[in-house]
């Protein structure tokens, strides 16, 4: 017989395996399909990054295995990056690390600093690799309730003082996926403190750092004083230049820190491809240019889904960041059959909030990742599975 391990076994359903498998059925079958699913936007990335690219295509030394080290060139400019963007220095070859996408060394970080029975404390709703990276390295995941009465921030205060002392690991997500939460400084000064007196690691996913609304600025980790001796911050290339397939975002943090993650990460991967590194170097160099424009489109879109969702008789705040909306569903509609018949019998892909951790039920998540004028259609169906619930009535009939 066949035998998977338990750590395997324990692992939750990833919420958004099915879907891409539904969709193409239905797109087989002639559906016009409104994907508001994944946090996958329609624009491509920016053209002098795709150029850059092409060209590094045909110079053989990018086509060779880059190893930890990497492009030395690509570290500096992420340096340079936190430097211009956040105000910070941060040694290019010590203290910053390329990563295959910021979710492979957010998953990998326990392996790097954690032992299996460590407590990891994992946000729920939130990004699903924390609890993977919590589980695959034998650690013991606690689930923290992301609530909207706390404004979607970890309740520390709910955590006994016993399980801190045991705890290795804390992912902290803002701007935050699902919720689109953002945390005000004063909290993530009180979350590095309770860190230093417990001796837990602080896995800063700063994933949305540019996508950001109204001149709200998203703050750095190393923004608190302090930070440094127990924070490491993970940036991706992903969502500001559009560049999710292409699977490049960086770790910064003190050396031990960054040398453990390159340690683990020497014997399960060989490093970004080059050439997408020599691109990467583009984007980050052209940062602001760049991310002006999708973030001003994330803005109409935005915009326009929060008025089709009040409209509709939903009601939820415009965030200030990220690139989803976190929709309270009425009392007693349960997400997965609304977001199954929203997909099934009106082509309107939503997340289900259950997809985020039984904490996340009760919403539903839109990403904007189709134009303004898709996403008011695709609110329209929403209302319209909405209405076909019994138990949907919303404040305003859709
Ligand atoms: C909160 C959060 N962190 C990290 C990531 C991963 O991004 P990357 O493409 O860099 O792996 C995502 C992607 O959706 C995310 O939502």
């Amino acid at each position: 017989m066949i035998r998977t391990s338990d750590r395997v076994n324990q692992l939750p359903g990833y919420p958004l395996a099915e879907i891409p498998a539904i969709k193409r059925r239905l797109l087989a079958d002639g559906v016009d399909v409104i994907d508001m699913g994944a946090g996958d936007s329609d624009y491509p990335p920016p053209q002098p990054v795709i150029d850059a690219l092409r060209e590094a295509l045909d110079d053989i030394r990018y086509h060779k295995y880059g190893f930890q080290q990497g492009l030395p060139e690509f570290r500096a400019a992420c340096s340079a990056f936190v430097q211009h963007r956040f105000g910070h220095a941060f040694d290019p070859v010590k203290e910053i690390l390329p990563l295959i996408g910021s979710k492979e060394g957010l998953s990998h970080l326990p392996l790097a600093v954690c032992n299996p029975g460590d407590v990891v404390l994992v946000p729920e709703p939130g990004y699903q690799a924390y609890i993977g990276g919590a589980l695959l390295s034998g650690c013991e995941p606690r689930i923290c309730g992301l609530r909207p009465e706390n404004d979607f921030l970890l309740d520390w205060d709910s955590i006994p003082g016993d399980v801190l002392d045991r705890t290795g690991v804390v992912y902290l997500n803002y701007p935050n996926n699902p919720t689109a939460a953002v945390a005000p400084l004063e909290y993530l000064e009180k979350s590095v403190a309770i860190c230093r007196k417990h001796g837990i690691l602080l896995a800063y996913d700063n994933a949305y750092a540019d996508i950001t609304f109204d001149g709200y600025r998203a703050p750095s980790i190393f923004d608190v004083p302090g930070a440094r001796n127990v924070a490491v911050e993970f940036l991706s290339l992903s969502k500001s230049y559009a560049m999710t397939g292409w699977r490049i975002g960086f770790a910064v943090g003190a050396a031990p820190l960054i040398g453990a993650l390159k340690a683990v990460k020497s014997y399960v991967d060989t490093g970004p491809f080059l050439a997408i590194q020599k691109a990467g170097i583009v984007a980050l160099e052209r940062s602001e240019e760049f991310v002006a424009p999708i973030r001003a489109e994330l803005g109409r879109r935005r915009d326009a889904g929060v008025a089709a969702l009040r409209d509709a008789g939903f009601e939820l705040e415009s965030p200030k960041a990220a690139m989803y909306l976190w929709v309270p569903l009425p009392a007693g509609v349960a997400s997965q059959p609304f977001a199954t018949r929203a997909m099934l019998e009106h082509g309107a892909i939503v997340l289900p909030g259950a997809g985020f951790g039984p904490a996340g039920e009760g919403f539903f998540r839109v990403a904007l990742t189709v134009s303004p004028e898709r996403l008011v259609e695709g609110v329209e169906r929403l209302g319209r599975a909405l209405a076909g619930h019994s138990g949907g009535e919303l404040a305003r009939a859709p």
